[in-house]
């Protein structure tokens, strides 16, 4: 049986010429492209600068010290998301606050994050999630600084202006499967000069005056190669998305079942498509019977793991909603079956 994957990279020719032609050139540990990748994500963000590293989680590590963020200062963090957040938060000693959702957006709730803020909150980490951008100009009137988390937004944007353009700072991860890859790899970016340079001096330990504690989270040239070659596509690759998010959507109207929110003043890039469920382990086996990788969204929110109680909403989409497979390589005939199928168990 042909399985139909949750999500897979989408690489072609050009990647693997532009990775090649690193790897012809000798110098495959940071360099040019590097830079040029910084340089291009900067200026598509329209900040100052940006600084590669070698994931998400070392970007939102890198932002949080920048900020100077350490033992016992709250960050604000949704409940709803990966664990990446909630280890950065560790890395510095401070204390992880999480917050509930929005049950429309699925993102970051304000009134709730507003009841979560304290004396002691030095930060709040706004992930854009599911590629639909959050209340972000709303939230950065809180007064706190923001990073913002893009690793599912690039290229998304609120009030016509892009995701990671509002944040003190932003993040974005190029794991395999997000939504331009390098394997692995990140960005931190900022219109702040003076943070980018801490985090250029905390990427790496060579040659330094002081012997700080630092880190090695270089980006190679070999994956910064492969992802100025992804952010050139980004226009097609988002395009794709969106087609095929049109297809669900008219699925889903067609059946009177609610489809994603996409408020008019953001612009969305599916990176998931989200569909809600009263009966969530049946459809997940059932995908898995029919060869589709149906997926929980987020594999156990955060509050589960510290113990918490007070996110009923959290709760309620973790129990309630499934992520169905939208990539730019999904091919047509591939979206044809998963809709087959969710037709036949809608039966
Ligand atoms: C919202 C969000 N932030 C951060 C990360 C961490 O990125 P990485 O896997 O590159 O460390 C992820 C990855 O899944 C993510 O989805």
């Amino acid at each position: 049986m042909e399985i139909i994957p949750h999500s897979r990279p989408s690489i072609d020719q050009e990647e693997i010429a532009a990775v090649v032609s690193v790897l012809q050139s000798g110098r495959i540990a940071q360099g040019e492209q590097v830079l040029s990748f910084e340089k291009a994500l900067a200026s598509m963000i329209g900040v100052a600068g940006a600084v590669a590293v070698n994931s998400g989680t070392a970007a939102l590590h890198l932002a949080l010290l920048a900020l100077g963020i350490g033992e016992n200062d709250e960050v604000v963090i949704p409940s709803f998301v990966c664990p990446a957040l909630l280890n950065s938060i560790r890395y510095v000693r401070a204390v992880p606050v999480p917050a509930d959702i929005n049950p429309e957006t699925f993102n970051m709730d304000v009134p709730d994050i507003r009841k979560r803020l304290t004396g002691k909150t030095k930060a709040i980490i706004i992930p854009h999630i599911f590629g639909l951008p959050a209340d972000i100009r709303e939230i950065v009137s809180l007064g706190v600084p923001v990073v913002e988390d893009c690793a599912q937004s690039l290229g998304s944007s609120y009030d016509g202006l892009p995701t990671g353009s509002f944040g003190a700072l932003s993040v974005f991860s190029f794991y395999a499967t997000k939504v331009i890859c390098t394997g692995e790899g990140g960005m931190i970016a900022s219109g702040d000069s003076q943070l980018l340079q801490k985090i250029r001096d905390l990427r790496d330990y060579d040659e330094k005056d002081d012997s700080r504690l630092r880190y090695n989270y270089k980006l190679t040239d070999l994956q910064a190669a492969m992802g100025l070659t992804q952010l050139r596509k980004l226009p097609v690759l988002i395009g794709r998305r969106r087609a095929i998010a049109g297809r669900y959507n008219e699925f889903f109207r067609e059946h009177l079942l609610p489809v994603p929110v996409s408020p008019s003043d953001r612009e969305h890039i599916y990176y998931r498509y989200i569909i809600r469920t009263r009966h969530l382990s049946k459809l997940l086996d059932a995908g898995r019977d029919a060869g589709i990788a149906y997926r929980r969204p987020v594999f156990k929110p955060l509050h589960h793991y510290l113990g918490m109680t007070g996110y009923p909403k959290t709760d309620e989409a973790f129990l309630g909603t499934v992520s169905i497979p939208i990539y730019p390589s999904l091919r047509d005939t591939e979206v044809k079956t998963v809709l087959n199928h969710l037709q036949s168990i809608l039966k």
